[in-house]
């Protein structure tokens, strides 16, 4: 394994008051075995018993799903989270990739006040999540990987119930309420136990939900895990829009389409590090990754194509075959009216033209040398 690609790089600075997240050698070593099943419940449906605001108190420890701090036992645990250093902005939409067991959760559970580290610093909207957990929860929200709502109540009353329980007002709670359900288009299902919506559904309400009390940071722990195609594309867009209206995200995910789709940067991480950290773009062109413009001529080409395309800049090479010239080149700017202009130039028509761009998967194979596990 490497981490060539982040050696060097700065650590995290940026203004804590302005930065959305700031995690400073942020680490967790965990000495027992984890628990099952590991459903975080803070912050869900209706806080049994409890009402009013979220209470003070420093530890996540007693609720379900935490676990205990490592303080007083043998440091030969297992090192979830590694001295990571990163920094989101506000308003970005970040990702957080990597296999099962990379520490994506590890780290949500730490930014989110579930999980206490065992060493480093971590600030999420200007508050430091450790020194001051309720706080901190007033000001994010996390979407975990298990479906935390509650079952008795309707759609409505999971939202309504948890802005009660983040402090507002009756009124206040029913009109946000409202106005959510109708944003994730779910006027139909607003009287309907949860229990029976389906996966891609109570994943919207689980977002819906998270956002009541207007958090300034949003974490979701791979929020389509499980969901199919299509339900998948149609919450890509759900959070497509939510970005857009500046809504800071941070979405960890496996898949590396998803990834390559909605986060403006995205750190690959594997065991407890990251590998890389970068726009979508720049980690494919950082490794070398070539994308192929396939270019069909209306007639064979006799060698003047194949020649002006191979003097483009960022062009690597050029495979020719009767009409079909494959350029292989790499993440180059206007590279296809480029191309288009040199088969034009060289007196020749074009018949067709594709791009392949190059894949994420491509990337992760060079940066940690092993398939992607899925
Ligand atoms: N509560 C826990 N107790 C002990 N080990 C844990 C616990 N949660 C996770 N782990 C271990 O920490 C590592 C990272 O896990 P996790 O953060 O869940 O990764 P990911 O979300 O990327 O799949 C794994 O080796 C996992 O077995
Ligand atoms: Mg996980």
């Amino acid at each position: 394994m490497t981490t060539s690609a982040v050696r060097g790089e700065p650590l995290p600075g940026g203004d804590p008051t302005t930065a959305g997240i700031i995690c400073a050698k942020l680490t967790k070593v965990y000495t027992g075995a984890p628990p099952m099943p590991a459903g975080g419940r803070w912050g869900g449906g209706a806080p049994g018993g409890s009402s009013g605001r979220p209470q003070g108190g420093g530890a996540a420890e007693g609720r379900p799903g935490s676990v205990p701090a490592a303080a007083g036992r043998s440091e030969s645990g297992v090192r979830a989270v590694d001295a990571l250093n990163l920094t989101v902005q506000r308003g970005e939409f970040f990702g957080l990739l990597g296999p099962n067991g990379a520490g994506k959760s590890t780290t949500i559970g730490m930014l989110t006040t579930r999980v206490i580290p065992t060493a480093g610093q971590a600030i999420v909207a200007g508050i430091d999540v450790v020194a001051h957990p309720a706080l901190a929860r007033t000001r994010l929200a996390a979407v975990t990987q298990t479906n935390t709502l509650d079952r008795s109540l309707t759609v409505f009353d999971n939202l309504y119930f948890h802005g009660r329980y983040f402090g507002l007002g009756r009124a206040e709670s029913r009109r946000r309420a409202r106005s959510l359900i109708e944003r994730f288009q779910l006027e139909d299902k607003a009287g309907v136990l949860v229990d029976t919506l389906s996966g891609g559904l109570a994943q919207r309400v689980q977002i819906a939900r998270a956002l009541l009390h207007e958090p300034a940071v949003l974490f979701l722990d791979e929020p389509t895990a499980g969901l199919d195609p299509q339900t998948r594309l149609q919450l890509w867009e759900t959070l497509r829009e939510l970005n857009r209206s500046g809504q800071t995200v941070l979405l960890t995910t496996h898949y590396m389409e998803e990834a390559d789709q909605l986060c403006e940067r995205l750190a690959i991480m594997d065991h407890g590090h990251l590998l890389a950290l970068d726009t979508p773009e720049g980690l494919k062109a950082r490794v070398g990754a070539e994308r192929i413009v396939t270019v069909t001529l209306t007639r064979p080409d006799d060698g003047s194509v194949e020649r002006s395309i191979s003097a483009l800049g960022g062009v690597n090479d050029v495979q020719r075959e009767e009409r079909v010239l494959r350029v292989y080149a790499g993440v180059a700017e206007g590279l296809v009216p480029r191309v288009v202009q040199a088969v034009a130039g060289a007196g020749a028509e074009l018949h067709d033209l594709s791009v392949m761009e190059p894949t994420l998967e491509a990337v992760y194979l060079k940066l940690t040398g092993k398939e992607y596990r899925e």
